[in-house]
């Protein structure tokens, strides 16, 4: 560089990158992964994003992609590499690699596929990253958390899995759109297993701390002459609705993870729907990870929350569980 321009960056012109953030990696770089990434991209999650994908080209073409645009960003330093050690020092790992689901195929069918190529990528995250905290994504999710908690042996605390943050979030969608208020002034929580067994808890769906149990006490039950229970049979069909519409579902999982994601960086404490170990809760004795409200900060998982939950409620996570377990027994890892 000639002198003079060497003098002009000397000067600190060109401001430094904000540290404070932190680096977040993201392996898999398909639909998901980078609707992840970009999502977390426009809200300044974190100061530096690696991309880790075996499809080389794909990987290099979304990492130029994402480069060009870091002048309307926060100057985010983007790297990619099929090379693991692009990943060094990331606080936050975020697992979409794997194959998805086909049109009517189920989440626990994909199982064994993706547990083979997590023993690929997990030892070699933990290798660089031996800190980090693990949010998996892959399906079936509930398994494959277990799965990088058992390949990494990492804390239980420090793997996480998206589990039914998304289910959540649908179904306050489809709540918001029943009341005509916005979704996040809808509440309510759907936990244990990501998907077709997935629990509502009806007991506790409120607007404004009223319980709509309270107003309608069959709501979400079979008999509910209002027929809420339809909405958690909406939660349930999304994704298989979405896959056979446009192929594979993004936006909206990438939207939830980089709401994870940023409750670790910047250690915001909030409260999510999430997959962690449920061995000791709600009577549940097998090592096995099921969605409970969970706290999420700069150390992973730092409390769950003790929900007060019907019978009924608590025997299907219990079946869940069971489920989940008898899978789990059958992986090759
Ligand atoms: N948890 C959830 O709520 C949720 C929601 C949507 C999708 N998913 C899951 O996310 C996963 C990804 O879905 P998608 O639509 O992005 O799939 P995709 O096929 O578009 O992308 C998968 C990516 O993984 C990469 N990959 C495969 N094997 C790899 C390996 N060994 N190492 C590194 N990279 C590898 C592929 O090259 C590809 O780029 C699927 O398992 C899907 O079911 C989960």
């Amino acid at each position: 560089m000639a002198e003079g321009i060497g003098a002009l960056l000397m000067d600190e012109v060109v401001p430094a990158l904000d540290k404070a953030g932190g680096k977040v990696t993201v392996v898999g770089v398909g639909q998901v992964g980078m609707a992840c990434a970009f999502s977390m991209l426009t809200q300044s999650i974190c100061s530096e994003l690696a991309l880790v994908d075996m499809a080389a080209d794909k990987l290099r073409g979304e990492m130029l992609d994402l480069q060009h645009g870091v002048i309307f960003l926060k100057n985010i330093k983007i790297d990619a590499s099929t090379d693991y050690a692009v990943s060094a020092g990331s606080r936050v790992c975020i697992i979409t690699a794997g194959a998805r689901q086909k049109e009517g195929e189920s989440r626990l069918s994909l199982v064994q596929r993706n547990t083979d190529i997590f023993k690929g990528i997990i030892p070699q995250l933990i290798k660089h990253s031996p800190d980090t905290i693990l949010i998996i994504v892959s399906n079936p999710v509930d398994i494959l958390t277990y799965v990088a908690q058992k390949v990494s042996g990492l804390p239980k605390n420090r793997v996480i899995g998206s589990g039914c943050n998304l289910d959540s979030a649908r179904f306050r969608f489809h709540l918001s759109q029943r009341l005509n208020i916005a979704p996040n002034s809808a509440h309510g929580w759907i936990i244990g297993e990501h998907g077709d067994s997935s629990v509502p808890v009806w007991s506790g769906v409120n607007v404004a701390g009223v319980r709509l149990r309270d107003l309608n006490p069959l709501i979400g039950a079979k008999d509910d002459p209002d027929k809420f229970d339809q909405l958690h049979k909406e939660v349930v069909n999304s994704a298989y609705e979405i896959i056979k519409l446009k192929g594979y579902t993004s936006w909206a999982i990438g939207l939830s993870v980089a709401s994870l994601t940023s409750s670790i960086m910047k250690n915001q404490r909030r409260c999510y729907s999430v997959s962690v170990n449920v061995q000791g809760h709600h009577g549940i004795t097998e090592d096995v990870f099921l969605s409970l409200p969970s706290v999420l900060g700069e150390n992973g998982v730092t409390h769950i929350i003790k929900q007060t939950l019907t019978d009924a409620e608590v025997h299907q996570l219990q079946a869940s569980a069971k489920t989940l377990w008898e899978v789990q027994q059958g992986l090759k890892f």
